[in-house]
């Protein structure tokens, strides 16, 4: 059984259930909590990455942490039951993930970790509260990274883990052949130029649930917008909170251009020819990372610190200071062919097959 929920886990799972369903000796039941339910957030998803329909959709919606925590975990409980699976794979740290282990814990149903043994050390980050239960409270750990598996270590969790590198590599590799033939369309509808924009994506809490330094970070992106066209793909909490400043009125000419979120290859599409990132996202760092592109990460810590060689990846809090970082690294060519000539820490794109392969001879 597979339970995922949130944009992030569709497209780090897609490669993983493609390679689980060539085994004909598993079955697979896929089971979507509802934590994410737009078409925007979900449904794009799983029309692009071919993911087939979940047998069941338990629709739990949003609401605090404990609402959508409690609600996953007491409408996966029967089924669980019910369906008895050998192993439950929960990816990544959302509240999705934390519900699913603990239902499946509590049941002595084996847990397998997809993306375990990430830390950030802000443990004020709800994910960084998943990410920790999730990893003791499962039977086996795949770990994306070395730090990852060093992290699994030292917390006494080594005889459970696996190194087996980063599905979300796998998924870049298998979309690329599909941004090629996408980006320029893409490019052509917002009137971009490749290299000359900057990409914007940002929905934590610690960046958009306090209005006023939303409405800071809003100018300091306008600021930036006089001197490059600044894209910002809005997440819905991100949108729910400009929507409440009330007094935030959106001038088309700033430079800023503000859309609804985009799928898979239309993102990756504006990722790879952007001239910067700016973003808050654990995901878009990595693949920023992987695409050449330099990144700024509007936070004090990352669980992704291998994006940090080399000046990759910069963190950073005060958004005062959000228009120097990033006109000092847009469009500086030297900095991203560093970037290419740095050493890629997140695996060879083939990390879904390990991860089956493991579970196979687990299972035996
Ligand atoms: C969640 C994950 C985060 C992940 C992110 C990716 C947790 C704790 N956080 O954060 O790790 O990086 O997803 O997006 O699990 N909403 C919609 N439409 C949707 C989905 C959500 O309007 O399809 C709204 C909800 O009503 C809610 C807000 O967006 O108000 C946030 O959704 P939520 O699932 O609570 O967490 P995210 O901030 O998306």
């Amino acid at each position: 059984m597979l339970v995922l929920g949130a944009r992030p886990q569709f497209i780090k799972s897609a490669p993983l259930i493609k390679e689980l369903s060539a085994h004909k000796r598993i079955t697979l039941d896929i089971i979507h909590s509802g934590q994410h339910y737009d078409t925007e957030m979900s449904r794009i998803f799983f029309r692009e990455l071919k993911i087939p329909d979940p047998k069941l959709n338990l629709r739990v919606g949003s609401g605090s942490h404990a609402q959508q925590t409690a609600a996953i975990m007491r409408r996966l409980e029967g089924t669980m039951k019910e369906a008895n699976p050998d192993i439950v794979l929960v990816p990544g740290d959302t509240n999705t993930t934390l519900a699913a282990a603990l239902t499946a814990s509590k049941l002595a149903l084996p847990v397998g970790h997809v993306e375990a043994g990430l830390r950030s050390g802000d443990s004020t980050m709800p994910e960084e509260i998943n990410r920790k239960l999730t990893d003791h409270c499962s039977a086996i750990l795949f770990a994306p990274t070395d730090t990852a598996l060093r992290n699994l270590r030292r917390e006494g969790l080594a005889e459970l883990t696996y190194m087996t590198g980063d599905t979300m590599v796998d998924s870049l590799r298998l979309a690329l052949p599909f941004v090629k033939r996408a980006e320029r369309a893409v490019l052509e509808v917002f009137g971009l130029r490749p290299r000359n924009y900057l990409l914007v994506t940002l929905h934590r809490p610690s960046n958009v649930d306090d209005l006023a330094r939303l409405r800071e970070t809003y100018n300091a992106l306008t600021e930036v917008g006089r001197k490059l066209r600044v894209m910002f793909p809005v997440h819905p909490r991100t949108a729910k909170a400009f929507a409440s400043l009330t007094r935030m009125t959106h001038s088309k000419d700033s430079g800023l251009t503000l859309i609804g979120p985009r799928g898979y290859i239309e993102n990756l599409s504006l990722l790879k020819n952007a001239s910067c990132l700016l973003t808050d996202s654990g995901g878009m760092q990595k693949e920023a990372f992987l695409l050449h592109v330099p990144c700024v990460t509007f936070r004090s810590t990352t669980e992704w610190p291998e994006t940090l060689a080399g000046g990759a990846n910069r963190l950073l809090t005060n958004p005062k200071m959000l228009p120097e970082a990033i006109l000092a690294v847009s469009g500086d060519d030297g900095l991203r062919d560093d970037i290419a000539g740095l050493r890629n820490p997140f695996g060879n794109g083939h990390s879904s097959r390990k991860i089956v392969d493991i579970i196979r001879k687990t299972l035996q």
